[in-house]
């Protein structure tokens, strides 16, 4: 399966952190915001990689991520000329997807915790699977309702008058009909191709899986300064208690095979001086001492 991430967008709620960096290259605590979305797709056993932003903003994308080949995975870059829509993302990226089946993490959306990913990617055959999860404004998202039998029986993007409290976070998995159907979407009063049209179709034809994320998982939204400062409490928070680092892909490119532990010790050498260096290089230890046990 291909990956892609998303970030792109005006960025204009975080204005004026937005006129020199973009939204997904703010720090969330020790680490910028891609690093997070990057890392649960590696988890996931995501290779390939296209990551879509705004002309201006991916060159410090490359300068940030470069290949990906540091972290054993591929990256490859496209603009997203104006921000015409999250579904945009699979005509621009086309050519990169070919005949697989893709999918789409937002670059600002963060999760921690639980395995829902790892098995929803290890699980995914065909149609769509996406997500949903508990929240208690669920008007500013995507809602899907469900009926008795916890089939989902509705979508709909942002709705005045929510029919349930179950938002649909930014993780979608898609057959390649993805790229079919979004060439035949209309752009919505907005002006936007949106996601919703696309997971809606699939409802459709009968093809849409919705999982339930349990509330061990947690959704950080870091779309504004004061959840983006509360995404970096959560982070910190989490990181001193448990003496781990969250969205560190080195760390799940190692747990996940794509470095041997002799390519993550020398990454980690090459590494300046840093409290980031210090945790990976106890993760090497670990690893070296007792086998991959935290993956
Ligand atoms: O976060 C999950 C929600 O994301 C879903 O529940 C909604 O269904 C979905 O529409 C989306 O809602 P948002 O209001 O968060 O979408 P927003 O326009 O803010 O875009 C989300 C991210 O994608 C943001 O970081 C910017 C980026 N983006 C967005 C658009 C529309 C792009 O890179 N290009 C775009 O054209």
């Amino acid at each position: 399966m291909k990956g892609l991430i998303l970030a792109g967008g005006a960025g204009s709620r975080l204005y004026p952190l937005t006129q020199v960096a973009s939204k997904q290259l703010q720090p969330v605590y020790d680490k910028p915001m891609v690093y997070y979305p990057l890392t649960v797709l590696i988890a996931s056993g995501i290779r390939e990689f296209c990551l879509i932003s705004t002309p201006h903003d991916l060159p410090r994308f490359r300068q940030l991520l470069s290949d990906g080949s540091q972290w054993g995975i591929a990256i490859e870059y496209r603009e997203q000329p104006k921000p015409e829509g999250i579904a945009q993302a699979f005509l621009i990226a086309a050519d990169f997807i070919g005949s697989d089946p893709v999918t789409l993490i937002l670059g600002d959306n963060i999760f921690f915790g639980g395995d829902a990913f790892p098995r929803a990617f290890a699980e995914f055959q065909s149609g769509a699977t996406i997500f949903a999860y508990r929240v208690h404004d669920p008007e500013r998202y995507g809602v899907v309702e469900f009926d008795a039998e916890g089939r989902a029986v509705s979508l709909e993007e942002k709705p005045a008058q929510p029919r349930s409290n179950y938002a649909v976070p930014g993780v979608y998995l898609y057959d390649n009909d993805v790229v079919t159907i979004v060439r035949s979407l209309k752009p919505s009063s907005r002006g936007e191709l949106e996601i919703t049209d696309v997971n809606h179709e699939y409802l459709r034809r009968g093809t849409l899986q919705v999982q339930r994320l349990s509330r061990g998982t947690a959704w950080l939204d870091a779309g504004t300064s004061s959840s983006l400062h509360d995404a970096s409490a959560y982070v910190q928070t989490i990181e001193k208690r448990q003496g781990t680092k969250l969205g560190c892909p080195e760390e799940a490119a190692l747990y996940r095979g794509f470095l041997t532990l002799e390519q993550f010790e020398t990454l980690v050498a090459g590494m300046p001086r840093c409290e980031y260096q210090d945790y990976l290089s106890g993760v090497a230890t670990e690893v070296r001492r007792v086998g991959i046990q935290g993956a």
